[in-house]
This record gives structure tokens, sequence and C-alpha cells, in this order.
């Protein structure tokens, strides 16, 4: 498949060779570096929106697990044949158990029928045939008496397609677990669980995992989700968000430490997504914390990708409550934050290495960065920002700290946190910017008069939005895709400014999103990357370790004709590569001359990527119909000639 790809785009680069266009020539001077490039450049913005943890890259299968929605059966459905066949019961014992209270007391009345429970899972459930699932409750009889389980899994017609056993007896909780393997192969599957005999057996944590998932860790990650993400080789993984950070009001923020440690310790809470937008309505959007902060590094470890986590700093997201707390109760949250780089960084004897170490992780993982808050903005932030960084620095002098911007790229808000981060001289700003794709051309140049001495810019969260902020409308199509290309021709120009950037958001399950457009889209058995993934793709796979000037008549290229470009030196693999956008509708033809280098191969390689239309996009049918095609392009001495097709972006490396 991938030859026929290669033999199509040589014939589509042959049969749309210009005629006679005059050609442009592009300076690029490898032999006087601008500014290394970061190795943290390109990396991944994670949040829990759009069911991108539950019912997303956490491979759980069982919505509410552990009864704990506000509606505490929400998920699930009495299964019975006659009225009298049993009844559900939930039960709060907070006293004992404050981060997990709810469970079932399943009653069966002991006649001819079993009684049970059905799970719908997240959208339905992605069943593949021949594949094990790992089942897991925590259960116990009323009177210690026997009741027996089956566990079912069923197809969309409701027809049983996996069966396993089980027994449950004895007044003691205990972990109860079986296997099941899938018959048939469904995306809208479902399960049951079906009790027989006579008593009342209490379950909670009712679990089922694919085997199949990320370095097949029991309750784990989905693999193909992770392997988009490894794909991208990004340079860091921020984490958990987004404005999941800050929570509707201070009592839903996240709180890290109750995210780790064994998982039915970890309190649910609801997704501040949850009811968000009127118009995408999520009632049944909770966090399980299933994925914590224990596994955010690991995943992040797994990626090669420095970590980067945002604590709360005392905020609740603005845009809802807006809740603050006083400057003199703060405490509680700068000691999570200093808690939490002792859980990432301590010795296995401290109090927090020692947690980390007991979830088996005794070494350090080896946290630099930080993010105070996520997107807040006015005086209020920059008060506790201040107290954060001094507590922060205090104890951890090496620890890089990213402050933010607020919400918009520019503005009264912006204006002001920029002013008085300067002033305390902040490390690193996240800047966020959603916004129409003509935006992302005309800024290509928005660094370009950042101040080399200032803080460095952490691009935090980016995209085009095709319709308007957050529009259900809006799409992952090729214009914005495009776009957004031309305008990390800038991010890179400026290196020396920019340290990171990430597009945002990550995730989104085409049955349970709330936000779009997103870079990667999934169903419960299929994923995709976007034309705006394979942008980030062709970036982050081809970052270089210094920028060098690529000019046109002695200007750098942003935007003159349509045209965009960034060059940069690879010094890992003697390199030279050139990213290239053609923003404009018509074919170019340029000449791309190296400047004061002594000797270049005859021969490179380009990824190109394109597409018939500006609306063009990516399904999870056509999965790569926008995606990067590889040719080889040819030198003619220190010249290469290139033809830009319209609309198109090209990568092209080259051995010096
Ligand atoms: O990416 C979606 C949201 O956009 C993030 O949670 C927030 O930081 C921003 O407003």
């Amino acid at each position: 498949m991938n030859k026929i790809r290669k033999s199509l785009a040589g014939l589509a680069i042959m049969a749309t060779m210009p005629l006679n266009l005059p050609a442009q020539t592009l300076v690029v001077k490898p032999t006087a570096p601008i500014a290394p490039i970061q190795p943290t450049m390109y990396g991944i913005f994670f949040e829990d929106i759009n069911f991108a943890a539950d019912g997303g890259i956490y491979a759980e299968m069982i919505k509410n697990r552990s009864f704990e929605f506000y509606k505490p059966l929400m998920g699930w459905r009495e299964i019975r044949k006659n009225e009298t066949d049993g009844h559900v019961l939930i039960q709060n014992r907070e006293d004992l158990h404050a981060a997990n209270p709810r469970y079932a007391s399943v009653t069966v009345a002991g006649n001819d029928h079993p009684f049970g429970l059905a799970n719908e899972g997240f959208r339905g459930m992605g069943i593949k045939q021949g594949l094990s699932y790992d089942f897991t409750v925590l259960a116990r009889t009323k009177n210690g008496e026997t009741i027996n389980a089956s566990i079912e899994l069923l197809n969309a017609n409701g027809q049983q397609i996996a069966k396993a056993d089980f027994k449950v007896s004895g007044s003691q909780w205990k972990k109860y677990s079986a296997s099941l393997s899938a018959s048939q192969t469904d995306a809208k599957g479902s399960f049951r669980i079906l009790f027989s005999g006579k008593g009342t057996v209490d379950i909670d944590m009712v679990s089922l995992f694919p085997q199949d998932t990320w370095k097949n860790r029991p309750g784990g990650l989905r693999a193909d989700l992770v392997q988009l993400l490894a794909d991208l080789k990004p340079g860091f993984l921020r984490f958990p968000g987004g404005c999941i950070v800050e929570g509707h009001d201070l009592c839903v923020r996240y709180q890290w430490k109750k995210t780790v440690g064994p998982v039915e310790n970890r309190e649910m809470i609801v997704n501040r997504w949850n009811t968000e937008f009127a118009h995408r309505l999520t009632p049944d959007y909770y966090q399980s914390f299933g994925l914590g902060f224990f596994e955010y590094f690991l995943l992040s470890e797994d990626l090669g990708a420095e970590p980067l986590p945002i604590i709360n700093c005392g905020m609740a997201c603005q845009f809802n409550t807006g809740e603050v707390v006083p400057l003199n109760q703060l405490d509680p949250y700068v000691q999570d934050a200093l808690d939490l780089i002792e859980f990432a960084n301590g010795a296995p004897d401290t109090q927090w290495g020692k947690v980390r170490a007991e979830m088996g992780h005794p070494a350090p993982f080896n946290l630099k960065y930080i993010g105070v808050g996520n997107e807040q903005w006015g005086p209020q932030y920059i008060e506790r920002y201040v107290v954060f960084e001094k507590a922060i620095k205090a104890k951890y002098p090496e620890m890089i700290i990213v402050s933010g911007s607020g919400p918009f790229p520019d503005g009264k808000d912006f204006d002001y946190a920029w002013g008085e981060l300067k002033k305390m001289n902040a490390e690193i700003v996240d800047e966020h910017y959603y916004r129409m794709p003509q935006w992302f051309l005309q800024n290509a140049t928005r660094y370009d008069s950042y101040d080399r001495k200032g803080p460095k810019v952490f691009a935090g969260e980016y995209a085009a939005q095709s319709v308007a902020i957050a529009s259900p409308d809006n799409k992952n199509n090729w214009d914005c895709a495009l776009a957004e290309a031309a305008f990390m021709t800038g991010l890179e120009r400026n290196a020396e400014v920019v340290h990171l950037t990430s597009y945002a958001p990550l995730f989104a399950h085409v049955d349970g999103w709330q936000w779009t457009p997103d870079m990667i889209w999934f169903d419960n058995l299929r994923s995709m990357g976007t034309p705006n993934y394979y942008v980030q793709k062709m970036y982050a796979n081809n970052a270089g370790t210094k920028v060098v000037p690529m000019e046109l008549d002695g200007k750098p290229v942003t935007g003159q004709d349509g045209l965009y470009a960034t060059a940069a030196l690879d010094e890992n693999t003697n390199e030279i590569i050139l990213k290239v956008v053609n923003a404009s509708s018509s074919e170019k033809k340029v000449e791309v001359a190296f400047e004061g280098t002594k000797k270049l191969a005859a021969k490179g390689r380009a990824w190109v990527l394109t597409a018939p239309s500006k609306d063009a996009v990516n399904s999870l049918d056509e999965p790569t119909k926008i995606s990067p095609v590889e040719h080889e392009v040819k030198l003619s001495g220190k010249k290469l000639p290139l033809q830009l097709k319209p609309l198109s972006f090209v990568v092209v490396r080259i051995k010096k």
C-alpha cells in the first residue's frame, strides 16, 4: 500500500509540473544558525474533554463502575423476567469509605430466572472477535451465602458473544475475576452480570478491560490511541488540562492526590464538560481517575515526553463560577504543588515518593516543568502565582514554572498578564489561541517582535476554528490544518522565544464530544488522525535542533505570494530540514539555494501533505485520505528545485 502511495505521489508530481513559471529563490543559510530548537518544541496537550479519558484512552469499558454518578444507576439497567425476580438497593457507607461510598446490593429472589444488571458502556462497547477481556468486581454476600454469577458480552442486537461464570461467597469484600473471549466484533456491544440462587450480593468496582491495552498493561490504556500519540514523538505531555484543572467550582477542581493509589480509592467526580455546552449536554460524563497522575507520568515516560503537569492555583474556571481561595488560605494548594514534585521526583523514603514507589515506580519521573494555573486572568491570578512561584523556587530552584496569560491571544487581560509576568521575570508564559484560519495565516509573524530576553513562550493551546470558537459546526478540515502549518513556520522561526507548543484539544469520541475541532477522533473500535494531526506529526518528527535562516528577497518567508517557510538543522542526523507551506490556490515553482554549505547529498526525501479542497477532511472510514505522501527530491549542486502544489505543506530532509 505504501509503495502504491509513493509511486502515485511521483506521478502526481510529474503531472502537475508547471510549464514555464519563473522560479522564486528561497535562500537557506545552514551555516548561520539563529537559535536552538528545544527538544520540547512540539508536544501534546491532554485534557479529559470529549471522552478523552473515561470512554477514550482509559480502556475501562464499564461506565459508572462504582455507582458514584449523581444517578447511581446511570449507565446500568436491571435485567429481570418478572417483577419478583430481584431488586437493587444502592448503599452508602460514606463514614467507612469516603472516596468510594456507594455500592449496589443485588437481591435475588431464588426464582427460576436470574436477575442482574446490564451496562451500556461509553456509547456502547467496542468488542473485538477473538480478543480476551478481563473482568473484575469487588463483591460479598450479605449473610455469607453463595450466589452464582454469570457475565456476558452482548452484540448490538443483544445476542450473547462471550460468557463466563463464577460464584460469590462469604461476607467479606473480595476481588473476583474472570476472563471473557469474544466470538464477534461489534462497536456497539454491551455487558451484563446475572445472579442466580437466593440471597443478596453486594457489588462495587465492576470492571472490564480488553487485554490488548498499550504495552498489555492490565487496567491500562487503549493501544491504538496511545500509538497515535507515540507516532508524534512528542517533546512533552501537558496534563490534565485545560479547564478541568480549574473545575466549574473549586469543589470539583482537579486534585491530583485523589487520583493516585489503588483505583477503588480514587474519588470520582463530575467532569466539568458534563453540562458546559447546552448544545452538547453529556450528563453521563464523570472522572473515574483510572487515568490519574501516576498514569500520566508513566505515559509521558512511555512517549519519551517531558511531563508537564498543570496544577490548580486556587481559582475555579473564570468562565463559570470564578471562585477564588482567599490568599490567606492558599497554603493547601501550594502544598499540593510541592507534594506533586515530591511524588514525581522524591526518593522512595519520602512521603510522596513512597506512594509512587508503591505504585510500581521507585525511580523518579524526573519532572522538570510545572504549570501554575491553566487559563486564569486578572490580578487574582498574578497574586496567587507569586505565592506559588516563591514556594516552589524556595524548595525546588531547578523547577521550571509555566505561568499563563489567559484564554485570549490579545486584549486587556493578556497585556496585563504579560506585563506583570515580565516584571517578575517569569520563565515561560502559556498563550492560547482558538481563532479563524485567517488569523493563523496573519500571525505567522506574531513572535518575530517578541523580546528575546523576556519570558519564553508556551503556545499551549491552539487550533484554527472553521466556523467560530468551539462552534459545534467546526471541522478539522484542510483549510484549518494548512493555516496551522503556515502559522507554525512562525513558531519554529522563533524557536529562540517559543519553547513549547501544542494543539488543543487532543481527542474526541465521535458520539461523546463536547468541543470541536480536535486532533484525533475515535469510536469504540477505530481511531484516526485529522489533517491537523498530520501537520503536527510532520513538524514533531522533523523538528531539528537549530533553526537557520530561510529567506525570500532577504526576508523571512511569512506569506509573500502565499508562501511560508522555515529551515532547521538536525545535528543528530546531519541534515537540513525545510518546511514550506504554499497557502495559495496556484502551484508554485521555487528554487531553494543553500548558502555557505560545502557539500550536499544529490538526493533528499520529501513528505507532501495536501488535499483536493479546503473543506476536505479525514474520516474513520477514510482515516488517511489526507496524510503525508513521501517522495524523492533531486538537487542540482547546491540548489533544490521544488514544485509546490496548491494548498500544500511539504517537509524536505537533505543530508549535508
Ligand atoms: O481545549 C478546550 C479548552 O479551551 C481548555 O480546557 C481551556 O483551557 C480552553 O479554554
